[in-house]
């Protein structure tokens, strides 16, 4: 029933540190507040995004491009719990500047987040995070996305069903 929200914007998820780094897309994300800034994702039980957070209570909500989509859906489809997702990934991890959660280089924005709440929604964990730093790159201008010159990426339906934003704009 949750098919009709679509379609919703896609992110990585990253947990782990800079010696191994646990990426995990993730299209449940939401903004929460203005003051103080949070946000909030929603980890799925079983994933190992999930034991990572719940320990080290931080991560890094990285936006990519359609550029980045093959890793998208690696990090989407295989688990931490079984392999190291990094290494079959062509991104390059950096050092965040607040959280142990590292950023994605390649990513237009890196919303570094430590864990203020979690509740238990269902089937899933859902994190609130405070936002205690963002670097970004060309995508985003004042706080903007450029979406003449960015396609930032969105998850149209289930599967191996992805689009982007049009760079045409509306006014009501
Ligand atoms: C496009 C896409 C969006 C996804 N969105 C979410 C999400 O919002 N929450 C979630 O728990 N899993 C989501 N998943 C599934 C996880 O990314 C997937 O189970 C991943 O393998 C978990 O990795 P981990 O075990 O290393 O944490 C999504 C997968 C894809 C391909």
């Amino acid at each position: 029933m949750l098919g009709y929200l679509y379609p919703l914007r896609t992110y990585f998820v990253v947990a782990g540190d800079i010696e191994k780094p646990n990426p995990m897309t993730a299209d449940w994300v939401i903004p929460l507040s203005f003051n103080p800034p949070l946000l909030g994702v929603a980890i799925g039980k079983k994933r190992h995004t999930r034991k990572l957070i719940e320990k080290q209570k931080d991560f890094v909500i990285a936006v990519p491009t359609v550029e980045l989509l093959k890793d998208v859906w690696t990090a989407g489809t295989l688990s931490g719990s079984r392999e190291n997702k990094a290494e079959r990934m062509g991104v390059t991890f950096v050092e965040s500047k607040k959280v142990t959660a590292p950023s994605i280089k390649e990513c237009q924005a890196n919303i570094e987040c430590k864990v203020v709440k979690q509740v238990e929604t269902g089937d899933h964990i859902f994190f609130v995070g405070e936002i205690v730093n963002v670097s970004h790159g060309d995508g985003f201008v004042d706080e903007k996305p450029d979406i003449k010159n960015y396609k930032f990426l969105m998850h149209a339906f289930s599967g191996k069903n992805f689009t982007y934003q049009s760079d045409e704009l509306i006014k009501p």
